[in-house]
């Protein structure tokens, strides 16, 4: 197995399973699984994901819906369409892409969203299932960096895993999934004291803070499992710009037993889980199997 993991290739398979899944269920259930995006504002980076979406979306044969409203869309305006979409019997995922511009209440906006329909898994519903270890939707990036992981290291039992990072949306999700596979979890933050010592301890590394290329190759313990959640963009010195991880991938590479790139190794997955939940919430919606 090679030491870099590649992302891209593992988010292609996976599409793949999921789009032959997708063809068998319309043949076999006459089911076609639909996924709605709602954006709101013209923030540059959410719209070239919305676009992405919405392209692998369709290219995997399900149905893509999107819903674009401008910036100054009020929180009553919101909660209506979001209305709309739980009753509409070909939507059986809402994606509301974060963040909303500030006149709107995020967690309100997330827990409108029916629970069977929240495919990015941030509904209390969802959150709660995840942390007592019941049956859920779970969060796209996480969902994943354990897939990858899984994949690399096969059973997870007694492996001491560190995450550094404690946002909602990865850092307390992954570790929570890292949690139900047996690892002993130990979650680092801006506060944290020793965070070099703390990572060196760790046979999975899952870095999750926003800091480009924080995370040094002597902060790694040698052969550890390197997952790098990162994306930042950083100015050279040529005046462009470049994508970095949280990890500073030159130094860290030769220590590590096994290593994300940025990019091509997390980003790609997220929005293939994305599909990935978008059939299996069409599936339980409609209380039909998935198909093998
Ligand atoms: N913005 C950045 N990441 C995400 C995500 O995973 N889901 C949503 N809805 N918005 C995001």
């Amino acid at each position: 197995m090679q030491k870099i993991i590649d992302g891209k290739a593992f988010a292609a398979d996976l599409r793949a399973d999921i789009t032959k899944k997708a063809a068998e269920l319309k043949a076999r259930d006459a089911i076609v699984p639909g996924l709605a995006v709602v954006l709101v504002g013209e923030d540059p980076a959410s719209q070239v994901y919305v676009r992405n979406k919405g392209k692998q979306t369709v290219e995997c044969g399900m149905l893509s819906f999107e819903h674009k409203l401008p910036d100054t869309t009020a929180q009553d305006e919101l909660m209506e369409l979001i209305d709309k979409l739980n009753n509409d019997d070909s939507v059986h995922g809402i994606l509301v892409q974060l963040p909303l511009p500030k006149q709107i209440d995020e967690n309100s906006v997330i827990n409108r969203i029916n629970p069977d329909k929240d495919v990015d898994g941030f509904h209390l519903d969802n959150v709660g299932r995840l942390s007592i270890g019941d049956e859920g939707i779970v969060p796209c990036t996480p969902l994943g960096c354990l897939m990858m992981i899984k994949d690399q290291l096969g059973d997870l039992s007694g492996k001491h895993a560190v995450v550094v990072g404690r946002s909602n949306i990865v850092g307390k999700p992954v570790a929570a999934l890292l949690l139900q596979e047996n690892c002993t979890v130990v979650i680092t933050h801006s506060r944290t004291v020793n965070l070099e010592e703390e990572c060196r301890r760790a046979d999975i590394l899952v870095a999750a803070v926003g800091r480009p290329e924080m995370v040094k190759g002597d902060w790694i313990k040698p052969g550890a499992t390197v997952i790098d959640v990162g994306i930042n963009r950083i100015d050279t010195a040529d005046g462009k710009t470049r994508l970095v991880g949280d990890v500073d991938f030159a130094s860290a590479e030769p220590v590590a037993g096994k290593i994300t790139p940025v990019p091509g190794g997390v980003g790609p997955m997220t929005i293939a889980c994305l599909l990935h939940n978008t059939l299996q919430q069409a599936c339980r919606i409609n209380n039909v199997a998935v198909p093998e």
